[in-house]
């Protein structure tokens, strides 16, 4: 089965989940002859197929990529460089436990781009490289955001030269990992926290200088320097159901089902999904199933793209505050999961000494991911694991 060097990567990743699924059990990964490198030369571990790797049959120990993927599912996690390159031990349990890898900031602007006529790949390249080595799928974050630009982006971009700009940079980049990219987020968070019909927009650079199609423009030149990689549109504030979630929810059917219509190359949708443990009672199942649904109907992929439970208004009590994350994971996965159009789960970071939420609120106490400081497994890890054993079997 594994001979057939005609299908596309898509379907190959695709055959990878889903044929291990169908057996039930396997006990090896698999590597396929892929395409080019960074350097424009044949690597061996592009396309590759992820397989479930030791657990044979699936148990308790098993790492969560083999949970996820006995069910047809990838899961994934973001890590970025700096942790990354000097923490083995992360190192190590990121590439037990997962089948893809997300650099959390090191494919935005600010890390690439150290001037507007210059390009850094220093930290991209090594990420892309971790991936290799450790036959992780690679997802790009991000192409067009209005944030995490650099400062020179300001002063040296306008109305003028802005499009080109865009375009030269998703071309630069999108070109030098063509081939390796299990996926690209080409533009994140362009709806507006509160849009309305009128105006749905997020303020950005790029809406500005380009205008409402920087969307459509941004999809056709990442699919034209890599067509084979899954084209992401990457969007926050999805999961819960304030107003201002439902209307968010139907600003972003609607641009999806706009791009559709002009033949946009759009694959799928990244559901962020930063819960927040305490406002879980503003998570509503029907709603999200509801939604979830509807994009399917556009026959869009869901991928939830950086989920993680902020605990910030949790008690300080670790024992109860684990219970009352792990129980966002659960509530939240069980409904995500019943969707067949979902593919890949992604937490924003794997263990708590290295996440986002430690910047803020709870500072260096944030326990928002399935390990702890210490790499060992919470009760976040078993919720995340048992959603994923319970889950009905993906199909591509
Ligand atoms: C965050 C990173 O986790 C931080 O390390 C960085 O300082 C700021 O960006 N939505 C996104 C991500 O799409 O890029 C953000 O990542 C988190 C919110």
């Amino acid at each position: 089965m594994l001979d057939n060097w005609q299908m596309t990567r898509r379907q190959l990743l695709q055959f990878g989940t889903t044929s291990i699924a169908a057996a039930g059990v396997a006990s090896c990964r698999s590597l396929l002859p892929g395409s080019r490198n960074n350097t424009g030369e044949s690597s061996d571990n592009s396309n590759r197929v992820i397989l479930p790797s030791t657990c044979v049959p699936l148990e308790e120990g098993c790492p969560l990529k083999d949970h996820a993927a006995s069910r047809g599912l990838i899961y994934g996690a973001a890590a970025k460089y700096p942790t990354l390159s000097s923490d083995s031990e992360l190192a190590n349990v990121l590439s037990r436990e997962c089948a893809l890898l997300v650099p959390e900031n090191d494919f935005k602007w600010i890390s690439l781009r150290p001037g507007l006529h210059q390009f850094d790949f220093t930290r991209s390249d090594w990420m892309a490289d971790f991936a290799d080595a450790n036959n992780l799928l690679l997802r790009g974050h991000t192409l067009v955001w209005y944030k995490s630009l650099p400062r020179w982006f300001q002063k040296e971009v306008n109305v003028t030269n802005a499009e080109a700009v865009m375009l030269d940079h998703i071309r630069t980049v999108g070109n030098r990992y063509a081939g390796r990219m299990h996926s690209w987020d080409v533009v994140n968070e362009a709806i507006a926290p509160t849009p309305t019909i009128e105006n749905p927009w997020r303020p950005s650079p790029w809406l500005d200088w380009v205008g409402e199609d920087y969307v459509a423009k941004a999809f056709h030149a990442a699919h034209e320097v890599d067509p084979d990689a899954r084209l992401v549109y990457n969007e926050n504030g999805l999961w819960w159901d304030a107003p201002e979630g439902e209307a968010k929810k139907l600003a972003v059917l609607r641009l999806l089902e706009n791009l559709k219509t002009q033949g946009v190359p759009v694959h799928a949708l990244g559901i962020q999904s930063h819960l927040r443990g305490h406002l879980m009672d503003q998570f509503q199942p029907e709603k999200m199933r509801q939604f979830l649904q509807n994009v399917a109907d556009l026959e869009i992929e869901i991928i939830i793209s950086e989920l993680d439970v902020r605990d910030t208004d949790l008690p300080d009590d670790i024992g109860e505050r684990d219970r009352l994350i792990a129980s966002a994971y659960s509530e939240y996965l069980a409904v995500i999961l019943e969707q067949p159009a979902v593919s890949t789960v992604v937490t924003w970071g794997l263990s708590d000494r290295d996440t986002w939420h430690n910047k803020a609120g709870r500072k260096n106490d944030a326990r928002p991911l399935p390990f702890d400081r210490n790499l060992n497994r919470k009760p976040a890890w078993s919720a995340i694991s048992n959603s994923f054993q319970n889950a009905p079997l993906h199909s591509p």
